[in-house]
């Protein structure tokens, strides 16, 4: 993952969860694509249910935006029903996985190994995998974020080679902060997002570490996206809530660091 030289271009990526139908994510993405036509400094993605990955794919044709998918399975094809392969992803035209989210990881016990397979298998088929991590709020309040991080790191990038130039994303999602309202203040998002930096170098080398886009995500909004992009060092934003209105997510995704 030696991005090096490579320049951090800033994501906004919406992740509806499980909300819009097919028809009604399309229409999102059509009305998106005519809001952010003059945009072209920054990237801009919604990730929709698997049901309506083709349609947005289509309605994101010929614009700047890009479609990723919240999961993805790490075999091609065979016997696992219910899984859909990077393979079949990258031929519908989605860009991006999302992979371990903290939804995943603590309601269908996604695994930091699993994890690992997801991402390797989405940089073969050319998908952009934006990997989750963050810490629960036991976890904070008992003084491990760090730990945690040190952790999930290292072990969702273990299949990762130090010279991969294949660009990859982290989102540092703390889980107390998932759609409760309350956000990390920029300052400790700007911190946390640091270690993870260095978690990163720690496990390929400096060159990917600074190539590395890394997102912060929980309860962004209108309200505090100027702020947090205006922190040195976070890249960008994964927007959960706040993606789902077409007013409230071009307000985020015309940002202007404040
Ligand atoms: P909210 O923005 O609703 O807090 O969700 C964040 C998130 O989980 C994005 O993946």
């Amino acid at each position: 993952m030696a991005h090096g030289g490579r320049k951090r271009v800033p994501l906004v990526v919406g992740n509806w969860k499980m909300f819009k139908t097919s028809a009604e994510g399309a229409r999102f993405v059509r009305e998106l694509g005519e809001e952010l036509g003059d945009v072209d400094d920054r990237e801009v993605m919604v990730a929709p249910a698997f049901t309506g990955l083709y349609e947005a794919a289509k309605a994101a044709e010929g614009t700047a935006l890009s479609v990723a998918a919240q999961d993805v399975f790490w075999e091609w094809e065979g016997p696992y029903t219910g899984e859909v392969s990077a393979t079949m992803l990258a031929a519908l035209g989605v860009k991006a996985a999302i992979i371990g989210h903290s939804e995943r990881r603590r309601y269908f016990g996604e695994t930091d190994e699993a994890v690992a397979k997801k991402v390797w298998a989405s940089l073969e088929q050319g998908l952009l995998p934006i990997m989750c991590v963050g810490e629960t709020e036991e976890e904070r309040e008992a003084g491990l974020t760090e730990e945690v991080l040190a952790r999930q790191v290292p072990a969702g990038l273990a299949s990762v080679q130090a010279q991969d130039e294949r660009p990859m994303v982290i989102a540092y999602e703390p889980v107390w902060a998932i759609g409760t309202g309350k956000t990390a203040t920029p300052e400790v998002a700007r911190d946390v997002i640091r270690q993870v930096r260095c978690q990163v170098e720690k496990t390929l080398g400096a060159e990917a570490a600074q190539g590395v886009r890394i997102l912060y995500g929980g309860s962004v909004g209108p309200d505090n996206i100027d702020r947090l992009m205006a922190q040195p060092g976070i890249d960008g934003v994964l927007v959960g809530g706040a993606s789902l209105q077409l007013g409230s997510f071009v307000r985020i995704a015309r940002y202007e660091k404040a």
